[in-house]
């Protein structure tokens, strides 16, 4: 298996360019199977789950094509079954499941497995899919869902942590081809729905409302081919910024939406970095000593529960006590055994990590067990004294494009190890 190998210490300087969004692409592409007709979807980020879509779209029946940031996906017939062996390596799977219920009126997925950033059920888009006429079975280890003909609803997808964010698109996915209108009340408002809803809407769909908690999605009875460029990724995004802050003396990010990760761009700025923007680039610098924050994840547009792990390898190394609270995903601090492993001092208090910066961090083999988690590792790797190894690279291979390319054109002594 691949490690990530870190020469800490080296200042950051320049400029890189952002990818398309992982987690607009994914339900993007499944949103393809809504219609017989080609589609064609530009800056696809090149990475291991975006390559599983494609492998699970390929299963079901549809022709593929990529040429670097282009795919083309034409499904003229579809199966509307998708067993384990194919959906098994990624959660985000389930976002096949609205488009083949709005399209074949029926879909029988795998359930996905265990997530190792906490429980993390599909309750909510089953309840979806029962408020438009489905009925939802679980039977060995598949949820089967099937309905004579979608009804649209007003349907309240707001669970205990907030709305859900591939709920949101896999109802608004399968209403678009529903009879009639449905109303998504607590909808999720990521820049990844809107950017869904965008693409929909270029499909023949008509859905307003997206950004906002209330979607209004008209059903239409077919859809047809459409093209789209994905917004860029504000994930990958604030890890280059925070990999600025923590060990950078000036590093630009380019091909961005700055309204996207204003929560980001706030909390490094009341650390006290100095962030300057312009409308498709920003650019962070050290502005003197970096102060201790209080920070609490939430949906969009706060703190992003994807930028935690991050953040937290930031606040280890500003002085005085930070505090984040995770909101969404309470049990997602696997990074903070393995930072303190660097000299990190975080004491997790439930949802709750109190942070206690140092002067110091020190390289030390350390493993990846989730993708965020492992940016954390790289980006304290950076900063680290001496060499840090990060294993299970195929977890950062999962949503960062060249990851170790991009921090290299930077000026971090970064290279990968075969294994
Ligand atoms: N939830 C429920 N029931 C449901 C669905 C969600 O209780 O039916 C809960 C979850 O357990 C969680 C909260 O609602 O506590 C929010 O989860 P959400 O459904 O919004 O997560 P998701 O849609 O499965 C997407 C991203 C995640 C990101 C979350 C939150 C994709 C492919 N994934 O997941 O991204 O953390 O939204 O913003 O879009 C990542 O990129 O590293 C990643 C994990």
């Amino acid at each position: 298996m691949d490690k990530i190998r870190i020469h800490g210490g080296h200042p950051l300087s320049g400029t890189i360019k952002i990818s398309g969004s992982k987690n607009s692409a994914l339900p993007i592409l499944a949103a393809t199977l809504l219609t017989r007709e080609p589609c064609t979807i530009h800056r696809v980020p090149d990475l291991s789950d975006t390559n599983y879509m494609l492998q699970i779209l390929k299963h079901l029946g549809a022709e593929v094509e990529r040429a670097s940031g282009t795919v083309t996906v034409a499904a003229a017939k579809i199966d509307s079954v998708a067993p384990y062996d194919v959906v098994r390596r990624m959660r985000a799977s389930v976002c096949v499941i609205g488009p083949l219920l709005g399209r074949c009126k029926e879909a029988t997925v795998s359930l996905p497995g265990g997530c190792v950033i906490g429980d993390r059920p599909i309750d909510l888009h089953l309840k979806g899919f029962e408020a438009l006429g489905s009925a939802v079975r679980v039977e060995a280890g598949n949820i089967k869902v099937f309905a004579p003909k979608l009804t649209g609803a007003v349907i309240n997808l707001r669970g205990k942590f907030g709305p859900t964010v591939l709920g949101t698109d896999n109802v608004m996915m399968a209403a678009a081809l529903a009879e009639g209108t449905t109303v998504i009340e607590g909808a999720a408002q990521e820049p990844e729905v809107v950017d869904l809803a965008n693409f929909l809407n270029k499909m023949g769909a008509k859905i307003e409302g997206a950004g906002t908690r209330r979607i209004i999605v008209e059903g239409v009875k077919e859809l047809h081919g459409a093209e789209h460029d994905i917004i860029p990724d504000r994930i990958e995004a604030g890890t280059f910024l925070v990999a600025g802050a923590i060990c950078g003396k000036g590093v630009t990010i380019k091909r961005v939406e700055p309204e996207h990760v204003q929560a980001v761009t706030k909390a490094l700025s009341n650390c006290g970095f100095k962030i300057e923007s312009t409308n498709n680039s920003i650019t962070v610098s050290p502005n003197g000593v970096a102060a201790p924050l209080e920070l609490a994840t939430e949906p969009y547009p706060g703190f992003p529960t994807d930028m935690q792990a991050q953040m937290c390898a930031l606040l280890s190394t500003t002085g005085g006590i930070s505090v984040i609270t995770e909101n969404i995903f309470p049990q997602r601090y696997m990074h903070v055994a393995e930072l303190k492993r660097m000299g990190a001092h975080v004491d997790l208090e439930g949802p709750t990590a109190v942070i206690q910066g140092v002067d110091r961090l020190f390289g030390a083999p350390v493993m990846a067990s989730d993708l965020r988690a492992s940016a954390a590792l790289v980006l304290a790797g950076l900063k680290a004294d001496g060499i840090t190894e990060v294993s299970r690279v195929y977890h950062i291979d999962r949503g960062y494009e060249h990851l170790d390319e991009k921090l290299s054109e930077l000026g971090a002594q970064i290279e990968r190890v075969k294994g």
